[in-house]
């Protein structure tokens, strides 16, 4: 992906996690023979997803103010609330609550919300170039999907 804001380039693979999500969802609660497919899609996307923000992103960042090292902390706690729902969706796939999709899914958009408007676009303003272009090399290393197959 040739891309040369971290917003554009993250933005687009949320897009990608929110769809494969809403398949992985839908298909759950129908009980489709087709949901562990799916689900291990979607897990596959999201932990890549992670492992860029807090390894190429979050980890790489001055953290200059304190509003954004506390936006940080949140959004990694997030990561680990929300892994612990994959476990959780991967030990019994046959037998998920809608309740927890719909907590999920409600956590998920809050997440990318956050990200998307009160992180990164100011990310891009306030970091230096040489800074950005190594962090937007560093998220080029791991390919990731925008699309989907
Ligand atoms: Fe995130
Ligand atoms: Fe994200």
């Amino acid at each position: 992906m040739a891309e040369n804001s971290i917003l554009n380039l993250m933005v687009a693979h949320h897009a990608l996690i929110e769809s494969l999500f809403i398949l992985f969802r839908d298909e759950a609660k129908e009980k489709s023979p087709r949901t562990g497919a799916s689900f291990s899609e979607f897990k596959w996307e999201v932990k890549k997803h992670f492992f860029i923000e807090e390894n190429a992103i979050f980890d790489f960042l001055p953290l200059k103010t304190m509003s954004i090292y506390k936006k940080i902390i949140k959004l990694r706690d997030e990561h680990i609330t929300m892994i612990g729902y994959l476990e959780k969706f991967s030990a019994n796939l046959p037998e998920i609550k809608n309740q927890d999709l719909e907590d999920f899914y409600e956590l998920l958009e809050g997440h990318r919300e956050a990200e998307e408007k009160e992180l990164y676009p100011i990310l891009d303003k306030e970091i230096r170039e040489d800074q950005k272009h190594q962090i937007i090399y560093r998220i080029n290393e791991v390919p990731i999907r925008i699309t989907k197959k």
